[in-house]
């Protein structure tokens, strides 16, 4: 009981603090499933300013919650990744993310949508955010559009129809380079593209429970 009342005094503030976010200016983002990091630098807080009010202006359409978007800008970030392709672009949230690492990766990002409000919202988050350049939006039917891909993938990341998943899958695999990563998010919305992933001797899967679940698929070396 005593060590737990201790373990509790030494994390409480470190939570308190987090939750008050980048010099108390943002604040716990619990309906949108976990809080936003501190920001290290102008350029995040630019990037997270524009995540709090998409979010508090509702402008926002099933995006990923903030617990899987900072993990999507861990993995990406920490893989030094050049080359992100996402399938579901919606208004921009996830794309955010992934831009708050790629501009210090020096890499970029495609990604597919084929309604074009939210493409068009997607577009005015990254002026706001100030990432525009790193961002490519292909409008249209991602079936048929990522066709045109031909370069290499450093991490790939579903999260559009979840009928299409292994369609994606199959046909972009071949463009994710070796020990590049497959994210593909609401697992729990796709049992035979997690039969696939956790089934192939040439791939390595865990799933990340918090937010919306995600799995994290490694190409093998
Ligand atoms: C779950 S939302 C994406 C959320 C986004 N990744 C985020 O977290 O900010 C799915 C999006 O995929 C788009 N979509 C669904 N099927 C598609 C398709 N075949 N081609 C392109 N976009 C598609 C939808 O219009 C929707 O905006």
């Amino acid at each position: 009981m005593k060590r737990r009342c201790v373990l509790l005094a030494l994390f409480a503030p470190a939570g308190a603090w987090a939750q008050r976010g980048f010099r108390g200016g943002f604040r716990s983002a619990g309906a949108v499933g976990g809080s936003l990091p501190l920001a290290a630098s102008d350029q995040e807080k630019r990037i997270l300013g524009v995540l709090e009010e998409a979010w508090r202006t509702g402008a926002t359409y099933a995006n990923v919650p903030h617990a899987d978007g900072r993990m999507l800008r861990l993995l990406t970030e920490a893989g030094r990744a050049k080359h992100v392709v996402e399938i579901g672009t919606s208004t921009g949230l996830s794309g955010l993310w992934f831009c708050m690492a790629l501009q210090k990766t020096g890499g970029r990002l495609t990604t597919f949508e084929y309604d074009a409000r939210r493409a068009a919202t997607a577009r005015e988050h990254f002026r706001k955010a100030g990432v525009a350049e790193l961002v490519t939006i292909v409008e249209g039917d991602a079936h048929q559009t990522i066709s045109r891909l031909k370069e290499p993938i450093d991490i790939l990341f579903l999260d559009a129809d979840k009928d299409g998943y292994v369609d994606y899958l199959n046909r972009l695999l071949p463009l994710v380079r070796p020990a590049g990563l497959i994210l593909a998010h609401n697992i729990d919305m796709v049992p035979e593209y997690l039969r696939l992933v956790t089934t192939n001797p040439a791939l390595e899967t865990q799933l990340f429970r918090e937010g919306g679940g995600m799995s994290i698929t490694l190409k093998k070396l």
